[in-house]
């Protein structure tokens, strides 16, 4: 399977919406995210946020993985002072469980390296029952640890961070 990973562009906005889209399913993610986080999920939002090239008005980039010359995944991050955060990652269903994920975020790293960057940050979230979201098994794969913080949000969901060492 040939992939192509590449900055995204502002022509790329319907896609990226629509992978985020068509990552979850609505009655899935209830409980873990809400829609007041929706920057990616519609256009008219993502095309507010768009800065110029790949970047967003927060200073963060975004990567787009297609195949077949099809977008079926994206990972948006950011350079922070001390570390690389990654915002956000998706693949589409049909995509997931073949390692695109992984791919991504590998890149994402091998970029932090590459700029002299140590130590990586994301985040997911737990639901009211303490049931966290799917990624969580995904970060842990990818070696991020689970900080044991549960941070409040407004909603009933809590956030996760983990942390890599990339040495
Ligand atoms: C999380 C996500 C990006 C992972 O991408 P992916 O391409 O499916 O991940 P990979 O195939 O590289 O998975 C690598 C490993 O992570 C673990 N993993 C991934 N998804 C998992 C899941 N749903 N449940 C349990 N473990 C999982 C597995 O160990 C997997 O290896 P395996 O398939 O050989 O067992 C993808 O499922 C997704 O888009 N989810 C919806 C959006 C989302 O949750 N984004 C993250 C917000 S915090």
């Amino acid at each position: 399977m040939k992939l192509v990973i590449r900055s995204a562009t502002v022509k790329d906005i319907p896609s990226i919406v629509n992978v985020n889209l068509t990552s979850t399913t609505k009655e899935g993610i209830q409980g873990f995210t809400t829609s007041e986080w929706g920057t990616f999920s519609s256009p008219e939002e993502l095309k507010k946020a768009w800065f110029e090239e790949n970047r967003l008005n927060d200073g963060s980039e975004i990567m787009v993985v297609e195949k077949k010359e099809e977008i079926i995944g994206f990972i948006v991050f950011k350079m922070e002072q001390d570390h690389y955060y990654i915002d956000n990652i998706a693949i589409t269903r049909e995509e997931q469980r073949k390692g695109i994920g992984t791919i991504l975020v590998t890149h994402v790293e091998n970029t932090a390296k590459t700029n002299g960057y140590s130590l990586m940050k994301t985040d997911t979230t737990e639901n009211e029952k303490g049931i966290p979201w799917k990624a969580y098994r995904f970060w842990i794969k990818m070696g991020y640890e689970d900080t044991g913080e549960r941070l409040s949000t407004k909603w009933d969901f809590k956030t996760i961070p983990f942390v890599k060492n990339l040495k």
